[in-house]
């Protein structure tokens, strides 16, 4: 029987990456979405037909019930759920100056961005520890956004707590043989990158990025798939960031610019 693997928002982006990723491994996949049916299936039909196993499933993992009927559906059918992968777009950042952004934008964030993971990683948790034999294994996806981003207070607040969220749940699931842990992106090519990111915004993140290039969904999709892997059994509340080397290169820039000159009197 094959491990399950359930991936909210998996019919596009970086989702639909990591239910291929998975398919490839030898799961069956769960490929969640919200409204784009026709996308989901072309994603089951991928992995189906390079001899994997999928269905899709539609919820809205913003939504207490749906979540689960979600969860209950799969435990029902496959009596097993050994991965999470917390991935669903469900609320995409906007740059603006703080002074505009009200109260009432900056909770719905909040609401939409924490809601989901939330209600999914209660009720899988319950499915997971009900078969210590099979290894447990949840991944969050945050964003580099969660550490710093200026203009996205809201999308930042969401996605810092989310990192601090996935640090108390790791802290509890543990006892249970479960590991949890945060991959956390750059900018990535999708369509939510692509209505939030301007062509010049993009082209300037990619020059910043030590292989000069903007990550595509698989370089995220491959290190949600190895961070579940039984190799990584020892480790657990960590946040991974994904970024293609952004960070490196502006630690570098920033420090030749402000090194002294080795000639300096
Ligand atoms: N792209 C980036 O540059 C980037 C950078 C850092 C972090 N991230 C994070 O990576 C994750 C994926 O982003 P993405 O760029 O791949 O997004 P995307 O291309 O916009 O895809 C969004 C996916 O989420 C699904 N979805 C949206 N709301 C949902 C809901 N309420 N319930 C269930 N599914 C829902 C969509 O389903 P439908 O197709 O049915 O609409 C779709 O499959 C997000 O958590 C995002 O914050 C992205």
């Amino acid at each position: 029987m094959r491990p399950v693997a359930l991936v909210s928002g998996s019919s596009r982006g970086i989702g639909a990456a990591t239910a291929r990723a998975f398919g490839e491994r030898g799961y069956h996949v769960i490929v969640n979405y919200l409204q784009n049916e026709a996308a989901a299936l072309e994603v089951v039909s991928s992995i189906t037909s390079a001899g994997g196993s999928a269905q899709a499933i539609q919820a809205d993992v913003r939504d207490e019930e749906h979540v689960g009927r979600l969860v209950d559906q799969i435990a029902g059918e496959h009596r097993r759920i050994d991965v999470l992968v917390c991935n669903a777009n469900t609320a995409r950042p906007t740059f603006e100056p703080f002074e505009d952004v009200t109260w009432g934008a900056f909770l719905a964030k909040l609401d939409n961005e924490l809601a989901g993971v939330f209600h999914l990683t209660q009720r899988v948790l319950s499915v997971m520890r009900a078969h210590p034999q099979h290894r447990g294994r949840i991944v969050y996806v945050s964003s580099i956004s969660g550490d710093s981003s200026a203009g996205l207070v809201a999308h930042a607040t969401a996605k810092s707590s989310l990192n601090r969220f996935s640090r108390h749940v790791a802290a509890f699931a543990g006892q249970f043989g479960i590991s949890v842990n945060t991959v956390a992106p750059g900018s990535v090519e999708t369509d939510a990158s692509a209505t939030v990111n301007s062509a010049e915004i993009i082209a300037y993140l990619a020059e910043r990025s030590v292989f000069g290039r903007q990550m595509v969904p698989n370089d995220v999709a491959q290190v949600i798939a190895s961070v579940a892997d039984p190799s990584f059994a020892a480790v657990t509340g960590q946040i991974i960031t994904v970024d293609a080397g952004m960070d490196v290169l502006a630690q570098q820039l920033s420090f030749v610019g402000k090194r002294k000159p080795l000639t300096a009197d």
